[in-house]
């Protein structure tokens, strides 16, 4: 890859913060942010400039996702010939006859044994015709999202986490509506959309060897002990999980399956964001928080480095990310380049002021520099040069806002994720846009 234009300084405008410092030893000071130049999105590697949406596609397009698929995601085999699931449960009159309650396992294999995934959807029961969707991974099991005791439990293994109910690594009741305040399910449905989510663990466990349990295994090329370096990781593997939830809304006619946005908060941040770069199917991409290996520059090394989350994280990713620990430069990609992916669909970046773990300036930044690839379809991308001011939504395609608060998910959150969606996907309920 040449080198390119954009050379851009560590000392760059950015609005007070409040100091919380996450963990040692790594860079919180915009000023010591080093100088770095980003790989251009809009100039292939064989040295042709990149002009118009045509050759976006064609050409650039395929390269930075097989550049992503290589060196940092993993590059993850096709979805099963023939979707296999089963409508478990059904309930027209869920949440006092607000919505219809379904759950659907899928067979991750395709075939009726191995690993599942159960798939909580709410429907909005005031909406006649499909309705759109917002889908989502949750941390620990579908019903920590409301407190509604009907949603199954699931059986796979769990982080530890009392709160959220967690008690050998298993879910239990007790972790019922313990994420709610995550999840607005009733603004949502308010709003004329439905909800589903699948817990991420179902899909692959959360921890080194989490793969071998999961469908990561099924796909290992025989006499192969170990995947191969450039072979998917698990927020490949989650991704991947996320679109066979898509085969599924394909086949449901209550589902606008050309209105789903996909979101994810975090580590399932960086998943939403690569389910809607490798699979265009997504109408709508949300990242919450998702920080480095997610929207945050990686060149940046500011909170959270690439060194750092590969070595606490070594499955996330695939072996060949390795190669950037301590040496994002070399890297022929960044993540501004991710979220360009999703061009000219509408993609939403969020950061949090007290997450500064998360690099929110990064984050910030990433969507500005994916503003030239949505031009190409004339669409606009941030629309301002510098970091907003907190609690001020700005963008168009590229929609981004910077919260007061912490590392979370939040009500304020949602309200501009729907006032998003309203926007580019004019629901069946006109509902009040609170960021316009
Ligand atoms: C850790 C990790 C982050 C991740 C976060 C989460 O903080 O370092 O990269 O986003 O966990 O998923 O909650």
């Amino acid at each position: 890859m040449k080198p390119v234009g954009l050379i851009l300084f560590g000392a760059i405008f950015f609005a007070p913060l409040i100091v919380t410092a996450q963990s040692s030893g790594f860079n919180y000071d915009e000023a010591r942010v080093p100088k770095y130049t980003l790989p251009d999105p809009l100039l292939a590697a064989d040295g042709r400039a990149i002009t118009n949406s045509v050759l976006w596609e064609r050409v650039r397009r395929p390269e930075i996702l097989t550049l992503f698929e290589d060196q940092v995601y993993g590059r993850a085999p096709r979805g099963p010939s023939g979707l296999s699931y089963s409508v478990i449960e059904t309930d027209q009159n869920a949440l006092d006859g607000k919505a219809t309650r379904k759950q659907v396992r899928i067979q991750l294999t395709g075939k009726r044994y191995g690993p599942r995934m159960d798939v909580l959807i709410y429907l909005p029961n005031q909406v006649k015709g499909p309705a759109p969707l917002f889908v989502g991974l949750n941390f620990y099991g579908n019903h920590t999202i409301h407190p509604d005791p009907n949603i199954e439990i699931p059986i796979s293994w769990c982080r530890s986490n009392s709160k959220a109910g967690v008690v050998d690594n298993r879910a239990t009741e007790k972790g019922r509506g313990a994420s709610a305040t995550r999840w607005a399910v009733d603004k949502i449905l308010a709003r004329g959309y439905g909800l589903a989510t699948i817990y991420y663990g179902d899909i692959e466990p959360d921890h080194k060897d989490g793969w071998k349990s999961s469908l990561r295994s099924y796909h290992l090329a025989p006499g192969r002990t170990q995947p191969p370096p450039e072979a998917w990781g698990a927020i490949s593997a989650w991704s991947w999980g996320l679109s066979r939830a898509m085969d599924y809304f394909e086949k449901d006619g209550k589902i606008d399956a050309h209105r789903v946005a996909v979101i994810g908060h975090s580590r399932l941040g960086k998943t939403s964001l690569w389910a809607g770069a490798s699979d265009e199917r997504f109408a709508l991409v949300i990242s919450n928080d998702s920080g480095c290996g997610g929207a945050a520059l990686s060149r940046r090394a500011f909170g959270e480095t690439v060194k750092r989350i590969n070595t606490s994280f070594p499955h996330w990713f695939n072996d060949n990310f390795n190669r950037f620990n301590d040496n994002e430069a070399a890297c022929p990609v960044d993540q501004h380049m991710l979220i360009a992916l999703m061009a000219p669909r509408p993609v939403y970046v969020a950061s949090a002021e007290e997450d500064k773990w998360a690099d929110p300036n990064g984050e910030f930044l990433s969507a500005k520099h994916a503003g030239p690839v949505y031009a190409l379809y004339g669409k606009g991308g941030v629309g301002v040069e510098k970091h907003p001011p907190v609690n001020t939504p700005v963008g168009d395609t590229i929609g981004y806002h910077y919260r007061t608060g912490k590392h979370d998910v939040t009500d304020y959150d949602w309200e501009r994720y729907l006032a998003f969606a309203d926007r580019h996907f004019k629901p069946a309920v006109k509902g009040k846009s609170n960021q316009d």
